[in-house]
């Protein structure tokens, strides 16, 4: 991903470490043909970059680009809309209605343009996004996500049991059709990459998550789903699948875990499915709008970065309404206070610079060395007027940055966005 090279010059501000947010003001980022070389006050600048174009941001922050590991796309049209009803009912009465719809091209042609568009205009820069059981509408909208230069993995579902019949597939045919999109797509973008997405165990039966454990060492892609989100979703899970020693072994035992694999939500994961979690590496995508919209529950995410597990933050759009990254920042941290006030006092909320980590580095370095503005890393960067938020007291960058996080989707306005050193399109 061959990109620019420049020197960004403003309030630069990223996470030194999990729990730190560190700022030079006024100072100098640098991309180097799309990786960051580092960042300088602006006058130790050293004299190699001194000849590169500069962008003199003025007095607006510089942060990373931020990453979404959890969003449904064909959701993006009923966002707001029906948020009465817990999960299992959700999906009957409003999200697979929804998904059969993408049989349509037409009809995934234009309700993909508008979610494209308006994840281009976010500050989300790279996102891990679940598509529906269809593959020319899948092809749709990776075509578009490639053409805006954000960086993303893209899911065609796979759905073989307990579905309506306007949107279920066989196990062969689900499979089949897996292959085929897999042999198409793969090298085919710059920024675009397939990622295997059973769509949740009570959806798939244990015959094509054993072909799913086939098909992702055989083509050597990543894996989304969904666990332990919701109350009766993983009691049924233990009717399903009783073999299982938890609901995360469901997948494990199919070799869908890992590294390069995201699992949205994990409210109530076991002592043992944490532990499977941590071991295997796997990523867990907090997404606590939607937890709490669906009334899931809150997820102990203390607890998991206190473990060593790999987090992220989702917008799990629609069960969250809100594509906007500020919002699952401060969400996060909310709903992290709830739990420490109503459920367990022993893990303390987090604070504002953990929730920004979470949203660039955690959830980032899914794409690699991504989140951060130090050597290596890949420059996605944006560019914040938060002059909106402005009051009659001047505030520190990092103060600026903290309100940023609890009202960024009203008042922080991006003007510039890159991507791996590539300028997106922000009309
Ligand atoms: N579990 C299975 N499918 C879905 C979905 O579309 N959204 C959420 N939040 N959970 C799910
Ligand atoms: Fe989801």
């Amino acid at each position: 991903m061959a990109g620019e090279s420049f020197v960004l010059k403003g309030n630069i501000c990223w996470s030194s470490s999990k729990t730190e947010v560190e700022c030079v003001e006024g100072g100098c980022a640098v991309c180097a043909g799309g990786t960051c070389a580092g960042v300088w006050e602006a006058a130790e600048l050293p004299d190699v970059y001194a000849g590169l174009p500069l962008i003199d941001c003025g007095d607006a922050l510089v942060v990373p680009g931020m990453s979404d590991i959890h969003v449904h796309a064909p959701q993006y049209t009923f966002r707001g809309l029906g948020m009465d009803r817990e999960l299992l009912d959700w999906l009957n009465a409003y999200t697979f209605p929804e998904e059969a719809r993408y049989r349509d091209l037409d009809y995934a042609e234009r309700a993909y343009t508008v979610f494209v568009d308006d994840l281009r205009r976010s500050a989300t820069c790279r996102a891990v996004v679940f598509g529906t059981i269809h593959v020319p509408a899948t092809k749709v909208l990776m075509n578009k996500l490639e053409a805006t230069g954000l960086v993303s993995y893209v899911g065609k579902v796979n759905m073989d049991r307990n579905s309506p019949l306007s949107l279920v597939e066989t196990s062969q045919a689900s499979a089949a059709a897996t292959r085929r999109w897999l042999d198409d797509v793969i090298g085919r973008y710059e920024r675009t990459a397939p990622i295997l997405t059973p769509r949740f165990t009570p959806s798939v039966t244990d015959g094509l998550m054993k072909d799913l454990g086939w098909i992702r060492e055989e083509f050597d892609v990543p894996v989304q789903s969904h666990l332990s989100e919701n109350l009766s979703e993983v009691k049924w899970v233990g009717e399903l699948c009783p073999w299982a020693s938890c609901y995360g072994e469901a997948y494990n035992f199919f070799g869908l875990l890992g590294p390069r694999t995201v699992m949205a939500h994990c409210v109530y994961s076991t002592d043992d499915e944490v532990e499977l979690l941590r071991r295997t590496g796997t990523y867990v995508a907090h997404c606590p709008q939607s937890n709490t919209q669906l009334a899931s529950g809150i997820a102990p995410i203390r607890r998991y970065l206190d473990e060593g597990l790999s987090v992220g933050l989702g917008s799990d759009v629609a069960g969250g309404a809100s594509l906007s990254m500020w919002r699952a920042m401060s969400d996060a941290v909310a709903a992290s206070k709830l739990r420490w006030r109503l459920v367990d006092q022993a893990l303390a909320p987090l604070t504002w610079q953990e929730a920004f980590w979470l949203a660039t580095v955690g959830g980032g370095s899914f794409f690699g060395f991504v989140g951060k503005f130090e050597e290596g890393y890949e420059f996605d960067a944006l560019v914040v007027d938060d002059s909106a938020l402005a009051g009659p007291r001047d505030l520190l960058p990092l103060e600026r940055l903290e309100r940023c996080v609890h009202l960024g989707s009203e008042g922080a306005r991006l003007t510039r966005k890159y991507v791996a050193g590539r300028l997106i399109d922000l009309a």
